[in-house]
């Protein structure tokens, strides 16, 4: 049995967690850096990180009430990712690499967010709908390498939320928020943009904040602007599906908590007799086990890299990593 150490710290979560190739999950251990306003400063991100390394990984080995020497595998999120705090993951890992002698593999943080769902669904080949305030990609994986099929062309879909919310005074983070306004809301119509495959949604947020301004209720605009834009979401997933004669869906990030898109994407799969898969929340933002899962599968395909050959990579994009471990 491969006993993983996986260690995140991509960007604003230091996390550290054990897995093993019996897909048990040991322990989860996780730190966040948080600011009371404003976005995260990356050098304050990092000195955060680098106050808790050692600390977070000690926990991860206490609670999965193992000794260091059984740990036979690291795998570490080499990137995409803010530099400063990539660099606290890759230096925890050199001193571990001098402790213990094993073999060390680092993984893509964006793919480790989709390979997840693998730990917890018996899915063989879906279409992907990566849906976190920054990023909103819908993915397949052709041949090996993930393909970008449609996404957010100006503004993800959670930062979409977000910024109503923000201009309607709701507060950070916002999805939550318009959801529970959207129950007692009714249809008013906004603009519907989907461009081939991508979607434009800024468009709608400019419609939506203007006619705020002009006295519709906050409920009729969050159910509306929740109603548009998951409909241009579920007509690009199943275009997706269609497209690649694919028969499961796997929803991932932040966005995926939302109880009517949840309800959208699982109604359309059910008609074209496909699955719908949902990542638990808990594991759909960053956090290590998606690290550990994933480097015990690239382990497994024989890809490991050579102590002195540890680094980072904070542009390392989706498309460019061959995948011959799914
Ligand atoms: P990434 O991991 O891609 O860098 P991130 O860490 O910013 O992105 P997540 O934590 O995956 O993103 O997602 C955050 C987003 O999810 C926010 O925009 C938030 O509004 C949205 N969100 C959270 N809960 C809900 C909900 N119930 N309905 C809609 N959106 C939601
Ligand atoms: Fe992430």
């Amino acid at each position: 049995m491969t006993v993983c150490l996986g260690i995140e710290s991509t960007a604003h979560t230091f996390a550290a967690a054990i897995v093993t190739s019996k897909n048990k999950i040991l322990s989860d251990v996780r730190a966040n850096y948080t600011t009371d306003k404003g976005g995260i400063i990356p050098h304050e991100a990092a000195k955060h990180h680098k106050n808790v390394y050692k600390k977070i990984i000690s926990k991860a080995i206490e609670d999965a009430k193992i000794k260091s020497s059984d740990i036979n595998l690291i795998a570490y999120s080499r990137g995409p990712g803010l530099s400063p705090s990539l660099h606290v993951g890759l230096n925890a890992v050199k001193e571990l690499a001098d402790d213990l002698s094993i073999p060390i593999t680092g993984v893509n943080h964006s793919i480790s967010h989709l390979t997840v769902a693998k730990l917890f669904f018996d899915v063989k080949n879906p279409i992907y709908v990566y849906v976190s305030g920054p990023n909103t990609q819908i993915l397949s994986l052709e041949g090996n390498r993930f393909r970008v099929l449609g996404e957010c062309l100006s503004i993800g879909l959670g930062n979409a939320l977000d910024k109503f919310a923000r201009a309607i005074e709701l507060g950070f983070p916002g999805g939550p928020k318009i959801e529970q306004l959207a129950l007692n809301g009714k249809y008013v119509e906004l603009p519907y943009v989907v461009k081939g495959m991508d979607l434009e949604l800024s468009g709608i947020i400019t419609k939506a904040t203007d006619l705020y301004k002009k006295g519709i209720s906050k409920e009729d605009l969050c159910y509306s602007l929740q109603e548009t834009m998951f409909a241009m979401l579920t007509e690009v997933s199943e275009r997706a599906l269609a497209h690649t004669q694919k028969n499961e869906l796997v929803l991932v990030g932040g966005v995926a908590a939302n109880k009517r898109l949840c309800s959208m994407l699982d109604i359309m799969c059910r008609e074209r007799d496909s699955k719908f898969y949902a990542v638990p929340l808990k594991y759909s933002g960053d956090q290590a086990v998606q690290i550990a899962f994933q480097g015990l599968l690239q382990f497994k395909a024989g890809n490991t890299i050579a102590k002195e050959k540890l680094d980072i990579d904070p542009m390392w994009r989706t498309d460019q990593v061959e995948i011959d471990f799914l």
